[in-house]
């Protein structure tokens, strides 16, 4: 039997976790917006498109903040065509999914709906074939008070959106290190435009967060240069990096799978490293910090969707990146939450890309319901039980190797405390294929003013390719476990494969 211990005490704090963390993505990409969020027609849907099945979900999932409108999209996105009298908005090619983007969906709508879904905007502006000018238009359609009486805020007042959107953290632009980017730079030249955007934007309004575009993935030939460049130019004027991974399981190899948190380890420390080399550099005081804006498993949908790129172009609303989600993947999604919260003074937003239809945690049949994968569980207990101080938790596991990792503990483990709630939550991934594992909690620290377990799920004992659908989205979902409190301890057996969140309640 594996074995695993975990000191849980209320004073190693990491960090008050930034409830961003749980945040989440739209692009206009395949069915996320129409038929995926919006669907006018659809028996769920609301008096302005929205479907209502959808909107339940992403509140009940409690996802803070959302990502729009990409994104790859983003990089030839013309704003203007996507706000006014629907009957006067342009149709455009969107090169980035080879789709036809009919614009009858904009920044207004997401506003609307974002609203709906209790959350807030996190916009991203194009730096790939447009600038500063356009940035900033946007950025006064978004947030100027129509009382200046300038003309983009203006605009959105006599469109009937009087309130202005107050967006307050602003992504410049996307992958901007990928040669696959509409409008592709070269990392001086995106850190100058990225550095001059923001200034200019700052101008409008001081108190606006800027994400700079890091590399687009810990493969790229420019990582980690990519980050030291563009900081050169641009750390004065920014508040995030933007860190993008995506995992999948091409080799059918589960263990070394559910290892690949080891690099996502090494990825974040870099950047953590990097940034923090040019913080001294440059002999600053500010802090800029990590977005970890697009993360998941994706890879289920790859083939398929580059055959129907080049041979069934500009569709509308395509089927395109729509993983399929099993157990397994599942597991590793929450590998990845636990790393998020062991890393949560440095990660103050990460964006699960993305949120509905396209690689997501929900899906949508055109004609039925809104169904939840696999990869929901996870997300929705760690956003449910994990706000409040991230706990420092030594940890001492067994240990196994895998075909492409060394010493990967079999479990992996931390802890959340809400003071607030008087709650404690533990979430643990015993991510050994065939041991149980036996953990032990030491619990002292919170057991000296009372503490009582409120619940213990598992999710486990699916084969790795079990998945969920519309007819059974609870297929693959957590299950009541079993686990014993006594003397400040809690004790308990961890199956093979198995993501658990334990809550306890404190005090
Ligand atoms: O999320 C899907 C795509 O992945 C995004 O458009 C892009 O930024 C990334 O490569």
């Amino acid at each position: 039997m594996a074995k695993a211990k975990m000191i849980v005490d209320r004073e190693f704090k990491i960090a008050e976790i930034d409830k961003r963390i749980y945040g989440s993505f739209i692009e206009h990409l395949g069915r996320a917006v129409y038929t995926g969020i919006y669907q006018p027609g659809h028996p769920a849907a609301d008096e302005e498109g929205f479907r209502k099945d959808v909107i339940e979900l992403v509140r009940e999932l409690g996802v803070p903040i959302v990502r729009y409108p990409g994104g790859n999209f983003v990089s030839n996105f013309f704003w203007e065509d996507s706000v006014g009298p629907k009957e006067n908005r342009k149709a455009r090619l969107d090169l980035a999914w080879r789709t036809l983007e009919p614009n009858t969906f904009g920044i207004d709508e997401f506003q609307r709906w974002v609203k709906k879904t209790d959350s807030q905007i996190m916009m991203a502006v194009n730096l790939g074939t447009r600038g500063v000018k356009d940035a900033l238009n946007l950025l006064e359609y978004c947030n100027l008070d129509a009382k200046t009486g300038s003309t983009y805020a203006k605009m959105r007042a006599d469109f009937g959106h009087v309130e202005p959107y107050n967006i307050k953290t602003w992504c410049l632009g996307n992958e901007m290190d990928g040669p696959w980017q509409v409008g592709h730079k070269i990392a001086p030249e995106y850190g100058r435009l990225a550095a001059e955007t923001a200034k200019a934007m700052k101008y409008m309004d001081n108190s606006l967060e800027f994400v700079l575009c890091g590399s687009s993935n810990v493969d790229m030939p420019t990582f980690p240069a990519w980050e030291r460049t563009t900081l050169e130019e641009a750390y004065n004027y920014v508040d995030y990096v933007s860190l993008h991974q995506y995992y999948g399981n091409q080799a059918g190899d589960t263990a070394d799978f559910l290892a690949k948190t080891l690099d996502l380890e090494r990825f974040i420390h870099t950047i953590e490293c990097t940034i923090d080399y040019v913080k001294a550099a440059k002999r600053s005081k500010k802090q800029v910090n990590l977005s970890f804006d697009e993360w998941n498993v994706w890879y289920h949908s790859n083939a398929g969707d580059d055959k129907k790129m080049a041979e069934e172009p500009w569709g509308l609303a395509p089927h395109l990146l729509e993983d399929h989600y099993n157990f397994e993947d599942a597991l590793l999604v929450g590998l990845i939450l636990i790393t998020f919260l062991k890393h949560a003074d440095r990660i103050r937003i990460a964006c699960l890309a993305q949120l509905v239809n396209v690689i997501a945690p929900i899906m949508t049949e055109t004609d039925g319901p809104a169904w939840r994968q696999t990869i929901y569980y996870p997300f929705l207990q760690a956003s449910k039980y994990g706000r409040g101080t991230a706990l420092q938790c030594p940890l001492s596991s067994t240990k196994h190797d895998t075909s492409g990792h060394e010493d990967v503990t079999d479990v992996d483990a931390t802890a959340v405390y809400n003071e607030e709630k008087g709650e404690l939550a533990v979430f643990a991934v015993n991510r050994s294929v065939s041991e149980n594992a036996e953990l032990s909690l030491d619990l002292r620290s919170f057991a000296e003013n009372g503490l009582q377990v409120v619940e213990h799920t598992e999710m486990t004992g699916y084969a790795v390719d079990a998945v969920n659908s519309a007819a059974d989205d609870h297929a693959v979902s957590p299950k009541p476990a079993e686990g014993v409190l006594a003397d400040g301890e809690y004790k308990a057996v961890l199956k093979p494969l198995s993501w658990n969140c334990i809550v306890f309640k404190v005090g």
